[in-house]
């Protein structure tokens, strides 16, 4: 069964062929990311103008790399939920379009869902039951997918996602947006124990994070430093910061498995591309004799083939929609609408 994805719930328009949740036939990602980079963030309004201008074209270079036509496609999937409002109204209203006009199924697709089946492309013997650490720009969780389309939240952020918190951290130590990935990049070659920094943690919600004030400790730092006149190492500022991160996201993650009886560890969303999350998890589950998964680097932005990889279960699942279908900016990863 083949099924075409569409994303455009952030600064990427993207689609994608995908053959039963699998296997990618083609995976076209559009980034806006240059254009952002200009104002140090997604501007919402220019992120819509741009996916509107891009998703005809990026869905038909995704149809011809597939080297399938639309009548060949079974399904069309799309993210709804959440993301921009703007932004996903363009990916939702033309999605409603091609399945208007060819009569194909339509699957609404949570974006977190997808973030997760980005695995499924990667690990192809990876099943359900398993737990997941989600941490992406926007979101931090950790869930426990017990089936393809039933999950259980365990634990979330109280504040800042581990993204966010990335990306404002470099942004005040000066790198340019987003910040996560340069600041990962720095941090290979810094001290990590140069700066003490905390490890916050929520009272009476041990699987819960905080990261808003790690970030507010960053900027104190480097005002200090500036105040006195001091100069500040930033490879050891941004190696002590990524340290702390993982380290709470790490610390979480193995309460939660000790918790649940966990066997499987999977990580998913933006932030799994980062290198010592990855290495730290991977060495934790080695210790544990658990199984660990992570999706390839291609797979953990944004993109339309985890859409489609999602879209393939939810439509085995019979989660199908019809033309009343409306983008949502907010929903919860555990309840679909
Ligand atoms: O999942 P994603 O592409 O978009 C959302 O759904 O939010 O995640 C983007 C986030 C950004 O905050 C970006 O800085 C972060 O993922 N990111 C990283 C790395 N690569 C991307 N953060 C830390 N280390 C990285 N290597
Ligand atoms: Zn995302």
């Amino acid at each position: 069964m083949r099924i075409l994805g569409i994303e455009s719930s952030c600064d990427e328009t993207a689609a994608s062929v995908v053959e039963d949740g699998r296997k990618v036939l083609s995976n076209v990602v559009a980034s806006q990311v240059e254009e952002h980079k200009l104002y140090g963030g997604v501007v919402p309004e220019i992120a819509s103008r741009r996916h509107s201008e891009a998703i005809s074209g990026v869905v038909r270079h995704a149809l011809e790399e597939a080297g399938c036509t639309l009548e060949e496609i079974d399904a069309i999937a799309v993210t709804y939920a959440p993301g921009l409002i703007g932004a996903l109204l363009v990916g939702v209203n033309f999605a409603k379009g091609l399945a208007m006009a060819s009569g194909k199924p339509l699957v609404p697709v949570h974006h977190l869902r997808s973030h997760i089946a980005a695995n499924y492309l990667t690990n192809p013997q990876l099943e359900p039951p398993f737990l997941c650490l989600v941490v992406s720009g926007g979101h931090t969780h950790l869930i426990e997918v017990q089936d393809y389309t039933q999950l259980h939240i365990l634990g979330r952020t109280r504040d800042d996602a581990a993204g966010e918190a990335f990306d404002k951290a470099a942004r005040a130590m000066g790198m340019p947006y987003p910040g996560g990935i340069h600041l990962d990049k720095l941090a290979e070659t810094g001290n990590p124990d140069a700066f003490s920094f905390p490890r916050p943690s929520v009272n009476g919600a041990p699987l819960d994070f905080s990261f808003s004030g790690l970030k507010t400790a960053v900027i104190n730092q480097l005002h200090n430093a500036a105040q006195k006149g001091q100069e500040i190492c930033i490879p050891d500022m941004a190696a002590s910061f990524r340290k702390a991160v993982v380290e709470c996201l790490v610390h979480n993650t193995v309460e939660a498995a000790r918790q649940t009886g966990a066997k499987r560890l999977v990580i998913a969303g933006g932030v799994s591309a980062n290198r010592l999350l990855r290495a730290r998890l991977e060495e934790e589950c080695r210790k544990n004799g658990w199984e660990f998964f992570r999706p390839e680097l291609c797979y953990c932005g944004d993109n339309g083939a985890m859409v489609a990889a999602q879209g393939y279960y939810e439509f085995l699942q019979g989660n199908l929609a019809g033309m009343e279908l409306n983008a949502c900016a907010n929903m919860s990863v555990d309840t679909l609408k």
